[in-house]
């Protein structure tokens, strides 16, 4: 007999909704909402929502299970069910979600992320070539550290005092622009503008359909500024890269940059500003992330500190696939149209890792984070990040930028070994004070 696929009751899927999915909907899926974000954690919706994960895994043994939130989808629980899922075919398990194609086609309706079939296939093949996945160092890595230098020396001030984040993201931004686009797109920052305002009208996926007009000359202003930026080819940016990747009549470059854009982006408020946090109050760290930051003798520390802020907040905290036709699945049927949930959040402080809720940089040295399938802040298989290595490198030759130059110390509450990290991190808690060399 056919093995069924257990369903959670509907208290247990009341409140897995109300701990994941609710919470993630009213932080914003694509651009965070500072005053939710804060609520969020002082409710500390991650630590309940592992709750209520441990109680699924212990009751169903660990199998995915189906849960109503509000629409039935599958809630993966174990580490083989990430793998499975994960390295099976994104034409079978599509990464091309509903709910991703209602908020993103606002700001990347053409990008690899919402495409299908061959046409995925071929933005893909190019996204891979322009971002040089999986290879380190990226052909621009010392474009990366002079743009970086320019863009982030003497940034905080040249007193001591507390880290004005503005200042840095700003600054960030326009290296982002210069590094994607080109020296000529550097002040162009209405593309970021236009960009983040988009973002905030996804977090809305299409139900406020009075805002057409502003969305529309949004975008003009984005997919203009852009193509604009893409027709120079400068060197020394990805768009300098385009002419030689493989590519077709239906690829269109240009309709890939602003998923960069928005990616690179979210670097310096989703991982850098953690890991400078989490550098400030770990001393120990800090001192031997300095040290290779100042001996200027490779980034692997610093990058590992980063993949671990990651893992910690990670900046993708939910993985979405769409069942597209019916596949087996542990000898029971998974129909199409289905929605498959991994909430890495959950399982990257999964209390089954020894160094679930410590900031230990080191699981990234030794390949203990990369034979575990839990722990995966740039997804894994055929829709691993493309840009995961660039964007690792960008973060650590800004993070070495910035430690080169200043000592970090907590402002406010640390996020230190004293207590367990929180699970759910309120963004206006990284408070630091920058101390550049007297
Ligand atoms: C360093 C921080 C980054 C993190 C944590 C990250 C994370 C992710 C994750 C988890 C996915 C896959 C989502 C899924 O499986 O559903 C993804 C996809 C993607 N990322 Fe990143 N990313 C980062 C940086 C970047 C950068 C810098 C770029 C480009 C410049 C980039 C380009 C992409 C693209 C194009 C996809 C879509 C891949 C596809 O549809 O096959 N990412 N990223």
């Amino acid at each position: 007999m056919a093995r069924q696929i257990p369903h959670a009751t509907f208290l247990e899927s009341l409140r897995f909704s109300a701990a994941y999915t609710l919470p993630a909907l009213l932080r914003g899926p694509y651009l965070e909402r500072p005053a939710m974000a804060r609520l969020l954690a002082w409710l500390d919706t991650n630590a309940a929502a592992q709750r209520v994960c441990r109680e699924l895994r212990a009751r169903y043994g660990g199998r995915a299970v189906y849960v109503r939130n509000p629409r039935t989808v599958l809630l993966i629980l174990s580490q083989s069910d990430i793998r499975d899922i994960l390295t099976c075919s994104d034409a079978v398990f599509s990464l091309r979600t509903k709910a991703k194609r209602a908020g993103l086609r606002l700001t990347q309706p053409n990008s690899v992320l919402l495409s299908q079939g061959e046409l995925r296939r071929d933005r893909r093949r190019f996204n891979e070539a322009v971002l040089q996945a999986g290879q380190v160092p990226h052909v621009l890595a010392p474009r990366l550290r002079q743009v970086l230098g320019e863009e982030l020396d003497g940034v905080l001030g040249h007193v001591p005092g507390e880290v004005d984040w503005a200042r840095l993201s700003d600054a960030y931004g326009r290296a982002v622009l210069r590094l994607v686009l080109g020296d000529q797109a550097r002040d162009d920052v209405r593309i970021l503008e236009a960009l983040r305002e988009l973002r905030a009208e996804a977090n809305w996926m299409g139900l406020r359909p009075w805002r057409a007009n502003r969305v529309r000359a949004l975008r003009q202003i984005l997919e203009n500024g852009i193509e604009r930026h893409v027709a120079a080819e400068t060197p020394g940016s990805l768009a300098g890269l385009f002419a030689a990747a493989p590519q077709t009549t239906w690829t269109y470059p240009a309709g890939q940059v602003s998923h960069w854009l928005m990616a690179a982006g979210s670097i310096e408020v989703r991982a850098l500003r953690t890991t400078l946090a989490l550098l400030a109050g770990h001393p120990e760290q800090a001192a031997r992330a300095r040290a290779e930051a100042r001996a200027d003798d490779g980034i692997e520390r610093l990058g590992a500190c980063l993949c671990e802020s990651l893992r910690l907040y990670p900046m993708v905290p939910t993985l979405f696939r769409t069942v597209t036709r019916a596949v087996d699945w542990h000898g029971a049927r998974l129909p199409p149209g289905i929605e498959v949930v991994i909430p890495l959040a959950v399982h990257h402080r999964s209390p089954q890792l020894e160094y679930a809720d410590t900031f230990t940089p080191e699981v990234w040295l030794d390949g203990r984070v990369q034979a575990d399938w839990r722990v995966a802040p740039f997804s894994g298989g055929p829709g691993r990040c493309p840009g995961a290595e660039l964007g690792v490198q960008i973060a650590a030759t800004a993070l070495r930028v910035l430690l080169s130059q200043y000592d970090f110390h907590p402002a406010g509450p640390a996020l230190s070994p004293d207590r367990p990290l929180p699970k759910t991190l309120d963004p206006a808690f990284l408070r630091l004070h920058a101390y550049p060399p007297r």
